[in-house]
């Protein structure tokens, strides 16, 4: 299997990257200066513990194998944890992603990390050994979440998560997905199982969670985890060419991206969002949207008559 191999020269480049990023004074994200520095966090309600309102996904854009593109995901991981941020979301089906976390981490040795991976196969055994393998591929001692990727084989899965949180081997177990279709079973699920968080997508173009999701995560106090909350970046093309409305000054949001993100961490539901990203710029402006004040339920009407205008 492949293997990333750094040369002094690039294993210095990348510590300096990360090392300035997370000098306070250079990596304040937009919306992070001044008075308003500090950033939303949101209550795990299983623990009480508080989250970062925003983490970091890691699908498709940590997948890398040129060792030419660490540099830049160095920056955005520097940025990540200068801002603030805590959480990490991977997944064995993003291809090389857990291995260039490790890899990355291993060069910001101080870092307040919420390592969250999933299991993504069948089988007890397999599962096991594939979360002994990402649990190595990202060099750290334990996870703080493990949750079954896409419902797959969840039932096995789930036994084996409650075991390993009751030994303290995880902290928190959950379940994810991004599919429509599996809803109604991921509700029985939330339904019949005690969980800690539970993952789906939600953003301003897909809101069908605020049905019957959102209410019962809630009800069951289960945290949740919104992923694609760009909806893949499908939404900077609905804005193409369109004004940020001077009204999002309102609550403290200057691009498109902390619209978005601000939309999705309002919901009360919400305890955290994953945008993903390749590029520092991105990862600096999304870090923005932890700062400030929140669009309250009118400002989040009017934001979505806006966009649907
Ligand atoms: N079933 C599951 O468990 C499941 C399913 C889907 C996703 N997820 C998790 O959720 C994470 C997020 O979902 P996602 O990656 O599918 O999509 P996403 O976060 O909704 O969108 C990512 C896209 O947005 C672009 N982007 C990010 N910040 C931007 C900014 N400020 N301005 C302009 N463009 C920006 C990125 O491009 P650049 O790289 O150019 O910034 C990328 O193309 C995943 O990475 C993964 O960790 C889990």
């Amino acid at each position: 299997m492949h293997r990333f191999e750094f040369d002094p020269t690039r294993r210095t480049l990348i510590r300096l990257i990360a090392g300035a990023t997370l000098s306070p004074l250079l990596s304040l994200p937009t919306g992070l200066h001044g008075a308003s520095r500090k950033a939303i966090t949101k209550t795990i309600p299983s623990s009480g513990e508080r989250l970062p309102a925003i983490g970091l996904g890691t699908s498709r854009t940590f997948d890398v194998s040129a060792t030419e593109q660490l540099p830049s995901l160095a920056q955005v991981l520097g940025i990540f944890f200068g801002a603030g941020g805590t959480l990490i979301d991977s997944s064995p089906m993003y291809g090389e992603a857990e291995r260039v976390i490790g890899e990355l981490l291993a060069e910001v040795p101080s870092r307040p990390l919420f390592a969250a991976t999933k299991v993504w196969t069948r089988g007890r055994q397999r599962g096991i050994s594939q979360m002994e393998t990402s649990r190595s591929l990202w060099r750290i001692p334990r996870f703080d979440l493990i949750q079954v990727h896409n419902l797959l084989d969840w039932q096995i899965h789930l036994e084996t998560l409650r075991e390993w949180k009751a030994q303290n081997k995880i902290r928190y177990i959950g379940i994810t997905t991004s599919h429509g279709r599996d809803h109604d079973e991921l509700e029985r699920i939330l339904e019949n199982h005690p969980l800690d968080f539970v993952q789906f997508s939600y953003s301003m173009g897909e809101r069908e969670a605020e049905q019957r999701l959102l209410p019962l995560a809630k009800e069951r106090g289960i945290a949740v985890i919104a992923n694609r909350p760009f909806q893949r970046g499908s939404l900077f093309h609905l804005v193409k060419n369109r004004p940020l409305p001077s009204w999002a000054g309102e609550f403290d949001c200057h691009s498109w991206g902390q619209f978005f993100l601000k939309f999705v961490i309002s919901h009360p539901g919400i305890t955290c969002a994953i945008p993903a990203t390749s590029n520092p710029k991105h990862m600096q402006d999304n870090m923005g949207a932890m700062a400030g004040r929140l669009p309250d339920l009118d400002m989040r009407k009017r934001m979505l008559a806006f966009l649907e205008d």
